[in-house]
């Protein structure tokens, strides 16, 4: 993988990128409320989102992994264990890295971000002698499903849903 950015660095989060981080939130947010507007408005959520994911990561062995172009976030991504306990009873492997969120800044698309992001996940999941990565991706966000099919992922459960009057 070649990134286009050569001063880019992928590296775990610091305090310092909380405002980055937020407005990543932000923009993935919105751009997820275009699928499903009954998310809330990324200005809404994101300083208590970004609470959540810093104390998932920090109880379940998690990173949150910033891609940073000269002081800037260009992109995030956070990751932790789950272990699943109605699946310890079905499946072998049942303890899995849980990607719960990734994104790369418009403008920073499109040259080797994202995959680099998703390799660290990987890379500490081995660390960890975890050999499952999961994601949830809206059915509608055909980039991300097929940039994960890219990265060598593939459909496993779908979830189905009705909003009832
Ligand atoms: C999905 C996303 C993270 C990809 O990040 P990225 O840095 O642009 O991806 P990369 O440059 O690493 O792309 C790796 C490969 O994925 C595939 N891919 C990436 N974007 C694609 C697109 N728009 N259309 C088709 N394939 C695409 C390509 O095969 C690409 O390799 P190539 O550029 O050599 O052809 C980015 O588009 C994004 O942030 N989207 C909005 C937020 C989002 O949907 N997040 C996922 C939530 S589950």
């Amino acid at each position: 993988m070649n990134l286009l950015y050569k001063d880019l660095k992928i590296r775990e989060y610091k305090i310092s990128d909380i405002s980055g981080l937020t407005k990543c939130i932000i923009e993935l947010q919105d751009f997820e409320r275009t699928f499903e507007p009954d998310r809330f408005k990324g200005s809404k959520m994101a300083k208590k989102y970004l609470n959540y994911l810093i104390k998932e990561c920090a109880a379940n062995k998690g990173k949150i992994f910033v891609a940073e172009d000269d002081g800037n976030v260009a992109g995030f991504v956070s990751a932790w264990i789950e272990r699943d306990p109605i699946a310890k009873i079905i499946v072998k492997t049942h303890t899995y890295f849980y990607i719960s969120d990734l994104i790369v800044r418009k403008k920073y698309r499109r040259s080797g971000i994202g995959e680099a992001l998703i390799n660290k996940v990987e890379e500490l999941a081995v660390k960890n002698k975890i050999k499952l990565v999961r994601i949830c991706v809206l059915a509608k966000n055909k980039i991300a499903r097929s940039f994960y099919q890219e990265l060598g992922y593939r459909d496993y459960d779908i979830t189905i849903t009705k909003n009832l009057r």
